[in-house]
Parts: structure tokens; C-alpha cells; sequence
């Protein structure tokens, strides 16, 4: 989400005459798009603007947006050096009113509202990470209040957008030549547009699955999207994937927890149960879908028969891969207020024996996938062997092959010949 954020911030200050540089000597404004879901990032946070606010380069605008700009607001002037503006998680339309008002006034300046109605969800193709893949945004903000997490509290209630306004949106960037279309959102199967309330089941159908469908019938090459809250994870999801191919196999799933009692404690809305009758529904499909998960480790409480409850499930669920987290406490969050009971060096060896584990299934089902045929979106040119490419089969898998660059922006056939940790390689048939 803060990467499709930055690439709308991006575009909007290329419209608005300014330019992007590599170069933060040169720059005459920086901008820092931060993320509060860990502990970690926020530290960078103050470790970067340190560096920038000691560089050569004195005349410069800082201004820092994003979860944490949401969270501190005008309490980030004091604890750094060196800032401009701060804008919030709602107001990132409004980035070139805050240079301008900083550049005028010479003043500090804030602004934690809310998104204005005519704000401008596209993206400039010369501003996105990859010119043939978009981010579009369905929901943005979360009402789910897991006990762990920041995210409610720095991007606000669930809002979805309208349906005709997500369509047209692929329509068009499908004209400008993108080829595969992430739709994403913090629970992207919660959406629920204001304006088609009522409609929600139809038929067994959810208003997601139903979107899923239509964007799918607009002829985008790929789709794909991400992340589902298990709760709302409705087999008619699986169903729209059977229908449409170009629907991608690869559904992200957070766990976060093998033990039901954590997931109680975090409040997550699901069992253990009822997650693997959703994985059941998965992996009955015909197509072979990846699925990958979100774990955190050492929440407090946690004890070992907890843990090796988590374990049990990653061995039963064979995740293609695993984002795994060491529990950090976040500040105003429920699950703050008690106590960090797992000590580090615990949180830290359940880390590794989870890793340990997970690296073992994704070599086994990475081995399986030897001799296999994967459609690959040829994305740039691979960065340490030259004559190479990369990119993403539709099971979200990162393929490297060999291929000249008349290939970047197409879907090839790559057989897959070697397989590494974390990527396969293969050659086109
Ligand atoms: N500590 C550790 N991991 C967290 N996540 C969210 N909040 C925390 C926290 N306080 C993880 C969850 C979520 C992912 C985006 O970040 O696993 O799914
Ligand atoms: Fe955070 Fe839970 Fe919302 Fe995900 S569903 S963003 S973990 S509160």
C-alpha cells in the first residue's frame, strides 16, 4: 500500500511540473513515505532523516507522510531535525499545497485530514515500479482492531471504492499497455462500496468476488490480488479463479498463529479450523494454487505448545512462502498493554526454527516445479547477469531466464531448469 502510495505521490508531483531525482544532494525536496506496522520501520525512519538533515545539501524541503506523519503529527518536529511538513496517510493529494506553503512561509506545517472527493487514485506509467504491472487500490483502511496491529489507527475505517471507478481505472491502464493489475487493500475481500450496499450475497456471491469478476472480464492480461482477511476469505473467491484464467493462482492468506488461544488473544476473527477449511477450498481448486501467509512469533503468552501449534500448521498448510514477524508492540494498540513476556533470544529462536521449517517446504514445492511451464511477465532486465531477464510467474513466484530485452513486457513460457532459495530459473520454450 505504501508503495502504490508513493507512486500516486510521484505522479501527482510530476503533474504538478517537478522532477525526480536519484540524487538527495541535488534534491530540492525529500520526501519520506513511512510505515509504523514494526517497531523496525520506524526506527529507519529516524535513523534516514538524521542522514538527510546532516547532508551537504542545505536548502532542502523535508516532509514526511505516510503511518507515522499519521500517528506523531506536529510531535515529529521535536523528535527530529530538520522537517518541513508532515502529512498524513489521507493527504498524500495534497503534497505539492504543503511544499508550497513550507517554500512560501517558511514556517512548519501539518496536515492530518482527510482525503479530499475528487482525489486522484491513478498513476503516471513513468512513476511505477514496473511500467506493464499497477497497484490499484479497492479499500483502503482496516476495521478489523487485531490487538497487535497499528494499521486502524493509522489509516482509519475501511473505505471501499466505487466498482465503475475501479474498472474504468483497468480499462484504462490496460490501453497504456499493463499487462497485470494488483488489486490491493488492507482486506481486499471487506470490500463493500457505500453505494452498492444491499447487494452484498447474491446468488452465494460476495460484492468481492463479484468485482473480481469484472475486473477479470475487462481483458486485463493478469490479475492478481492481495491481501484477504481470512474471516471474510468466501469460496466463491476460489470459484471466480476456476472461471476466469486470467485470474492469477496465488492467494496471500495471513495466519499469523498456529493456536487458537493467540488467535484469541489477538482477535483475529478465525480459528485454526475454520482457516484450513478455507486452504481445504484452495487447494481443491483444479488449478494449483500458491498460497502464502503472514506469522507472528513470540506474541505475549505464547508459550512452546503454542508454537509448535504454529509449526504443526505450516507443516500442514505447505505455504509457497512466509512473511514471519518477531512480535513488537506497538504503542496504543490493546495488545501494548500487556506484558512483552516472550524475551528476545525466544523470539528470535522461534524466528529461526519457523524459517528453518518454511525453507524446507518452499525448496521441496520450488524441487516440484522442475521441468514445469511457467507464464512469466518478463519485468527488467535481471541486475547481476546482463543478457538475463526476471519477473513473476502468476503463482507470484520470481523466475529468471535467459532472453534479450525485446522481451521485457511480455508473458512468456519459461521451463524451469534450476531452482534457487528464493527464485527459479528456467529457460523460454
Ligand atoms: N508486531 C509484529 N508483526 C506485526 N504485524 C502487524 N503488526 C505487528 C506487530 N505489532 C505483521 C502481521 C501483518 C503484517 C503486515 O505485519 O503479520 O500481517
Ligand atoms: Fe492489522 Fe488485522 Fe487490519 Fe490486518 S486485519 S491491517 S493485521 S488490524
Amino acid at each position: 500500500m505504501n508503495v502504490s502510495d508513493s507512486e500516486r505521490i510521484a505522479s501527482q508531483l510530476e503533474a504538478d511540473g517537478y522532477e525526480m531525482t536519484d540524487s538527495e544532494d541535488s534534491a530540492d525536496v525529500i520526501l519520506f513515505n513511512t510505515c509504523s506496522v514494526r517497531e523496525k520501520a520506524e526506527h529507519k525512519l529516524f535513523t534516514r532523516v538524521g542522514q538527510v538533515h546532516h547532508s551537504p545539501n542545505k536548502d532542502k524541503i523535508v516532509g514526511i507522510m505516510g503511518c507515522v506523519a499519521q500517528l506523531e503529527g506536529d510531535t515529529l518536529f521535536k523528535k527530529t531535525d530538520g522537517v518541513n511538513f508532515v502529512l498524513g496517510t489521507q493527504a498524500v493529494g495534497r503534497v505539492s499545497d504543503a511544499i508550497k506553503n513550507v517554500s512560501k512561509k517558511k514556517d512548519t506545517f501539518v496536515d492530518l485530514d482527510g482525503r479530499e472527493v475528487d482525489y486522484d487514485w491513478s498513476t503516471s506509467s513513468s512513476q511505477r515500479h514496473s511500467p506493464y504491472i499497477a497497484f490499484v487500490p479497492i479499500i483502503e483502511g482496516c476495521n478489523k482492531f487485531c490487538t497487535y496491529c497499528i494499521v486502524p489507527f493509522a489509516r482509519g475505517r475501511e473505505k471501499s471504492l466505487s466498482a465503475s471507478e475501479i474498472i474504468r481505472e483497468v480499462l484504462r491502464l490496460r490501453r497504456e499497455g499493463v499487462k497485470e493489475v494488483h488489486l490491493i487493500g488492507q482486506n481486499v475481500n471487506s470490500y463493500r462500496p457505500e453505494t452498492e450496499s444491499g447487494l452484498e450475497e447474491f446468488d452465494g456471491s460476495t460484492l468481492f468476488s463479484r468485482l473480481l469478476r469484472a475486473v477479470a472480464a475487462t481483458g486485463i492480461e493478469r490479475l492478481k490480488f492481495t491481501t484477504s482477511f481470512p474471516r471474510d476469505f468466501h469460496s466463491d473467491i476460489v470459484d471466480a479463479m476456476d472461471e476466469y484464467e486470467n485470474l492469477c493462482d496465488w492467494v496471500h492468506l495471513p495466519v499469523q498463529s498456529g493456536s487458537n488461544r493467540i488467535l484469541k488473544a489477538m482477535r483475529r476473527g478465525h480459528t485454526i479450523e475454520n482457516y484450513k477449511k478455507r486452504i481445504d477450498k484452495i487447494k481443491s481448486s483444479p488449478r494449483d494454487i500458491s498460497l502464502t501467509t503472514d506469522i507472528i512469533v513470540g506474541f505475549p503468552g505464547e508459550t512452546d505448545e503454542d508454537f509448535a501449534k504454529t509449526i504443526d500448521l505450516v507443516e500442514n498448510c505447505r505455504f509457497d512462502s512466509s512473511y514471519i514477524f518477531k512480535y513488537s508492540p506497538r504503542l496504543g494498540t490493546p495488545a501494548a498493554e500487556l506484558e512483552d513476556d516472550v524475551d528476545a533470544e525466544t523470539k528470535k529462536q522461534r524466528f529461526l526454527e519457523l524459517e528453518k521449517v518454511q525453507k524446507r517446504i518452499q525448496a521441496e514445492i520450488f524441487n516440484n516445479c522442475l521441468g514445469t511451464t511457467k507464464k512469466v511477465l518478463a519485468e527488467k532486465v535481471s541486475g547481476r547477469v546482463g543478457e538475463h531477464l526476471t519477473g513473476h510467474s502468476t503463482c507470484q513466484k520470481v523466475v529468471n531466464f535467459k532472453a534479450g530485452k525485446d522481451f521485457l513486457g511480455k508473458v512468456v513460457d519459461v521451463r524451469i531448469t534450476e531452482c534457487k532459495t528464493n527464485t527459479l530459473h528456467g529457460e523460454i520454450c
